[in-house]
């Protein structure tokens, strides 16, 4: 759940400044990875950077506090990962876990709004954010979805100005400019962006 193994060139130095509409979210993610304090929410559309600059988070807090406690989790596999182990007979090996996950020192959780939630999942993640909320735990949370996806309760404390920054993407998809640059050195001209 917290392996960044697939994710190790997902660096701050790997992370290319000059695309229009990224600079203020890189300033940012870098200002965070030195400074974890509060929430920092990166949304923006898909590709933009988000899931890169919040990984290079994570890297660079592990290499500053190695003995601390990151976890990396993209929502929707976070709320797979604890249904699968929700154990009604084994509560104690599963509330451990839990309590892992919502008292980690740094929690990315990437990709909010897309999980299809039941109506158990929903209260799984709510507890998470109200506990790091009211902890004031650093957090990092990314997501493409219109706000009208993000449950009430937890947008309210997502959005709430004294704990969070919160950063706008304005980048086309990265991926895309890319297969434009190959296109074009295949001589098939560029895709318009
Ligand atoms: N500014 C950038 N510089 C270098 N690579 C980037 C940049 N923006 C995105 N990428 C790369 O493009 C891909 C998509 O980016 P990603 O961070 O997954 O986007 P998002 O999470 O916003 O959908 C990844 O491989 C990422 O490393
Ligand atoms: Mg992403």
């Amino acid at each position: 759940m917290s392996n960044l193994d697939a994710f190790l060139d997902r660096t701050f130095d790997d992370f290319d400044q000059s695309i229009p509409g990224v600079s203020d979210a890189f300033q940012a993610a870098l200002d965070y990875s030195r400074t974890p304090e509060g929430w920092l929410f990166l949304h923006g559309r898909c590709g933009g950077g988000k899931t890169h600059l919040a990984v290079a988070i994570a890297l660079a807090f592990m290499e500053r506090q190695p003995h601390q406690r990151v976890l990396f989790s993209v929502v929707p596999d976070l709320l797979d990962h604890l249904r699968a182990t929700f154990d009604p007979g084994h509560g104690v090996a599963y509330d451990e876990r839990f309590d892992a996950i919502r008292g980690a020192q740094l929690l990315i959780l990437d990709d909010l709004g897309t999980e299809n939630t039941t109506p158990w999942a929903r209260e799984k993640l709510y507890q998470i954010f109200n506990h790091r909320y009211n902890e004031q735990l650093p957090t990092v949370i990314t997501s493409n979805q219109d706000f009208k996806r993000i449950e009430d309760r937890v947008l309210s404390r997502i959005l709430d100005t004294r704990l969070t920054r919160y950063v706008h993407l304005d980048a086309d998809d990265f991926r895309l400019q890319r297969r434009g640059e190959m296109l074009g050195m295949r001589g098939r001209g560029r895709l318009s962006s």
